[in-house]
């Protein structure tokens, strides 16, 4: 294997990209779509970088033939995409939009005509706001609304969809919408977040059980973003504030999701921030419950330094506000973004699960990507070298622990709308000039294609 080969896998792996829907569909407004709170967000002054929104973003709402010809000509064998639940339940509950779900019905039945197996991801972020003006994930009710629409997409596509993920990253939905605030709903919580966390893993445990309610022979995941958090020093100030970068990041949804409940040191964590009286009898149970699959977001490491907490006051303090900063690391090279770039990171993860985790089910890397922020159509080398680096640590991790590495999702297909950084970032294999929404695939789309092509 040369440096810009892929490894050599099972038969059977799953090569993928993805995509999510608020970051590539525009058409916010159209067909009954109601607002989601990344609609809201996105219109408050200084909430994303350069003041966009995913208003028409990729406009994948009406260029959605061109991108299903784009995985068809890449060759990948999966199209991990998700559902806006706004677009299918305008409200976030009661009436069904039909037009919604026809949208996502064609995409489904063109990806099988190009033989391309969908990964549906049923909740990327996009809430519909009617849902947050009544409390959004704060409140357990929105976790059975969550069911009830899943209910409604399985009905319509589950006679075509196997695989599904119930939640894209609670950790970013939580932790970063309701604690840090960067994120919609945008709200700088402790008590709030930590039930938005809960509340978001009792949604997933409904909507597990909802969608093998509508369908025998489904297979059900849930995708979380892993980072395995090193102590930037040796000191133990540093080791311990990794510990806890830990809990807050990983374990707080890896332990209570592969049914080990909440971790020990967490409920300390947060003494004092909250009393946790959002828990119910039974809650770990559904949210344990055994899965087909783990779906891992893998970026990077986070190097962990200890520094007093912003407030004092344990009452008001945010969720994130645990007494860790992330720091760059001297020699440790970083994406334009300033993520660093280690794919050790990958291995570790893999690996770190599998010691941990006896049962852990197969495991696919539902995303794992790059961003350049130039926005040069020429040679991406430093993509094609991130891919090749980070499979590699993959078919490592494979090779020295028992994981059961099933594929592999780059993140993304198409250059999209990067969340609070806007369109500045472009992740895709696929470059988008935003004003046409022209396509133009990149050097990596070839190199991948030829790779994906010369599989035996
Ligand atoms: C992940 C998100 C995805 C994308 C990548 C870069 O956290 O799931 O939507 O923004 O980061």
């Amino acid at each position: 294997m040369t440096m810009s080969e892929l490894p050599e896998v099972p038969s059977g792996f799953v090569w993928g990209a993805a995509t999510a829907a608020y970051q590539i569909e525009g058409g916010v407004a159209e067909d009954g779509r109601g607002a989601s709170i990344w609609d809201t967000f996105t219109a408050r002054p200084g909430a994303v970088a350069d003041g966009t929104s995913g208003a028409v973003a990729c406009d994948s709402y009406h260029r959605w033939r061109d991108d299903v010809d784009l995985l068809a000509g890449l060759g990948v064998d999966a199209y991990r995409f998700s559902i806006a639940w706004p677009r299918v339940i305008a409200a976030g509950e009661g009436e069904v939009n039909k037009a919604g779900l026809d949208y996502y019905d064609r995409l489904v039945d063109a990806l099988a005509e190009r033989g391309i197996r969908p990964f549906v991801t049923l909740y990327h972020w996009d809430l519909p706001q009617a849902l947050e003006d009544s409390g959004g994930w704060r409140n357990r009710a929105t976790a059975e609304r969550f069911a009830d629409y899943t209910t409604v997409v399985a009905e319509r596509l589950g006679d075509r969809v196997r695989d599904w993920i119930t939640l894209n990253e609670p950790y970013v939905s939580s932790m970063v919408g309701y604690g840090e605030g960067r994120h919609a709903p945008g709200a700088t919580e402790g008590h709030g977040a930590l039930a938005a966390a809960h509340h978001l893993l009792v949604g997933h445990g409904l909507s597990a059980a909802a969608l093998r309610a509508a369908h025998s022979g489904v297979r059900v995941g849930i995708t979380l973003n892993l980072s395995p958090a090193v102590p930037a020093t040796d000191s133990p100030a540093d080791h311990a504030a990794a510990a806890r970068m830990d809990l807050m990041l990983n374990r707080q949804f890896t332990d209570p999701v592969l049914g080990g409940g909440y971790p020990d040191g967490y409920d300390e964590l947060y003494a004092g921030v909250s009393d946790l009286s959002f828990r119910r009898d039974g809650d770990l149970a559904l949210i344990g419950a055994p899965l087909d699959f783990l779906g891992v977001n893998y970026y990077y490491r986070i190097h962990a330094a200890a520094v007093p907490h912003d407030e004092p006051d344990p009452a008001r303090r945010t969720a994130i506000d645990i007494g860790v900063r992330s720091v760059t690391r001297e020699g440790v090279p970083v994406t334009d973004l300033g993520w660093p770039i280690e794919p050790r990171g990958l291995y570790d993860t893999l690996t770190g699960l599998a010691d941990r985790f006896p049962n852990l089910p197969p495991v696919y890397v539902t995303e794992n990507g790059v961003a350049q922020l130039r926005e040069g159509l020429d040679a991406d080398p430093d993509r094609i070298r991130f891919i090749t680096e980070h499979l590699a640590a993959a078919a490592r991790a494979t090779a020295d622990s028992p994981v059961d590495l099933r594929g592999y999702f780059y993140w993304s297909l198409l250059d999209n709308f990067e969340w609070a950084r806007g369109y500045g970032p472009r992740f895709g294999l696929v470059h988008v000039d935003y004003p046409t929404g022209e396509r133009t695939p990149r050097a990596s789309y070839h190199w991948l294609r030829e790779q994906l092509a010369g599989r035996s």
